[in-house]
């Protein structure tokens, strides 16, 4: 089934495609991104390999092949194709970035894979496979006609190899706000081992929905999947650190099948994934085409998905809460602020889900903070902050304020303290508190919790479903 649609919402029902509540972007129907294409551009890597000494290796005339071939391929598409060089240990390297010239550049959805083998061999499956799907999807995009919502951008990267060299030296040199406008980083690193499992990153709190997404779209072609922290394995990590979005795929390597894994994906217990994981036979023959099948759809159906998301935000509904990511459920995403305080450690309760913001409690002189800028409609009768917090103190005194923490509004350069909470506010459980910000209706402005200790004796101010409301 191929169907490049562009539906109404009664094709969007028909295709089962489910839009997240508040989603204005109708989704096209997920495509069939072809095998059998992508199956040539791997008998093209495989080709390239064999003529050029058996490896695409960084520094090696079977890289920078590779990366012509892919280039090649986006610019015909009508991709603005970018060959991004740098300098390694083993000689120059180059990622093939490629972007969609369509759709609102301020918000780019990106997925990527690196094109470089070991030196043992070809590097078919590792990682010819992510390779080859990121590209025929981008072709099949660029073929299906339609314009997406958001800006789409592709990435090839060098040097994966020896370090995740290609992807580090892409965000490294990306300006801060062309790194704030990357919503989504997908990644594709080994997605046809030939005795297949399908694993899902999980391994960054702000991809969880992402990561959801893949889950689903899986299950819904009766395919299980495991969850995989893969950490700093792969390509997508780079990304992570500056707190972008990312998930990703992966069909195994070394690690050996259980029997529970085959009885659920087939293939043979007690084996590798991968058994040719970087040798000299991971080759053309070292492939299962119903993961490459499964997979490269799976890519697909992220693209089209993506494509249309919004990210614009759209007017929030009267009194609906302005902030994102309230509850801390998603990790860090939307909020900034010193390292540590947004937390799922289980030393303190949350007051719903496992996140929640714990400044403090370091029993030493220290300040932490956490912050979100929110625009508050001009035409609000009234506005107002809430918010949950729970205070545990190693204080002993019921008189002095020691440690301390502060409700800001910063409006520019202005930082105004609403409310102050200390030592002497402890609670065993969580107190709610609510505080009127109409004052500032019209404005955009950062709601900024910052807390102050003393030398000694912890104070722990946790934090948890903070609202702003505007009505
Ligand atoms: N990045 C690894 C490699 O290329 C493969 C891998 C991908 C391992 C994803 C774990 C998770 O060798
Ligand atoms: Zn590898
Ligand atoms: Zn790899
Ligand atoms: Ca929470």
């Amino acid at each position: 089934m191929r169907k490049f649609l562009v539906p109404g919402v009664g094709a969007a029902l028909v295709a089962g495609v489910l839009l997240a509540p508040g989603n204005a972007a109708v989704a096209a129907d997920s495509p069939d991104i072809s095998v059998t294409n992508t199956k040539a551009h791997l008998d093209q890597l495989q080709s390239i390999a064999t003529s050029n000494g058996g490896n695409r290796y960084t520094g090696r005339p079977g890289y920078k092949a590779s990366a012509d071939y892919v280039k090649a391929k986006l610019d015909a598409a009508g991709y603005t194709t970018t060959l991004q060089s740098f300098s390694t240990s083993a000689g120059t390297s180059y990622n093939v970035i490629a972007e969609w010239p369509h759709g609102d550049a301020d918000h780019v959805v990106m997925a990527g894979s690196h094109l470089d083998s070991v030196s043992a061999g070809p590097g078919i499956n590792d990682n010819g496979s992510g390779s080859a799907g990121v590209l025929e999807t981008a072709l099949a995009y660029a073929a299906s006609g339609q314009t997406p919502k958001n800006r789409l951008r592709f990435g090839f990267w060098g040097s994966e190899e020896l370090g995740l060299l290609g992807s580090k030296y892409y965000v490294n040199n990306l300006p801060a706000a062309d790194r704030d406008k990357i919503e989504l980083y997908l990644n594709f690193d080994m997605i046809a081992s030939p005795n297949p499992g399908y694993f899902v990153y999980d391994d960054n709190p702000s991809g969880d929905a992402a990561r959801d997404d893949l889950v689903t779209y899986f299950t819904g072609k009766n395919v299980q999947t495991e969850f995989i922290d893969v950490q700093g394995r792969s390509d997508h990590a780079a990304f992570r650190s500056l707190g972008i979005p990312t998930a990703g795929t992966f069909s195994g390597a070394e690690e050996i099948k259980t029997s529970a894994q085959a009885t659920k994906w087939g293939g043979t217990a007690g084996q590798a994934f991968d058994a040719c994981y970087h040798r000299s036979c991971d080759t053309i023959s070292n492939l299962d085409l119903t993961s490459l099948d499964r997979q490269i759809d799976a890519i697909g159906h992220m693209i089209w998905l993506y494509a249309q998301k919004d990210y614009t935000g759209g007017p929030p509904p009267a009194g609906g809460n302005l902030l994102q990511n309230p509850g801390f459920e998603s990790g860090t995403a939307n909020w900034t602020g010193t390292t540590g305080p947004i937390t799922d450690n289980t030393g303190r309760p949350a007051h719903s889900g496992s996140w929640k913001a714990w400044l403090q409690g370091n029993g030493r002189a220290t300040t932490e903070n956490i912050a979100q800028s929110v625009a508050i409609p001009a035409t609000a009768t009234a506005a107002s902050l809430s918010l949950w917090i729970r205070i545990d103190t190693a204080e002993t005194t019921s008189a002095t304020v020691y440690d301390t923490v502060k409700v800001q509004v910063v409006d520019g350069s202005t930082a105004t303290t609403l409310a102050t909470y200390s030592n002497l506010d402890k609670s065993a459980s969580y107190v709610q508190k609510t505080l009127d910000v109409t004052q500032y209706k019209g404005k955009t402005v950062t709601v900024k919790f910052v807390g102050q200790e003393d030398s000694s004796a912890q104070t722990s101010f946790v934090i948890d479903d903070v609202a702003l409301t505007a009505g």
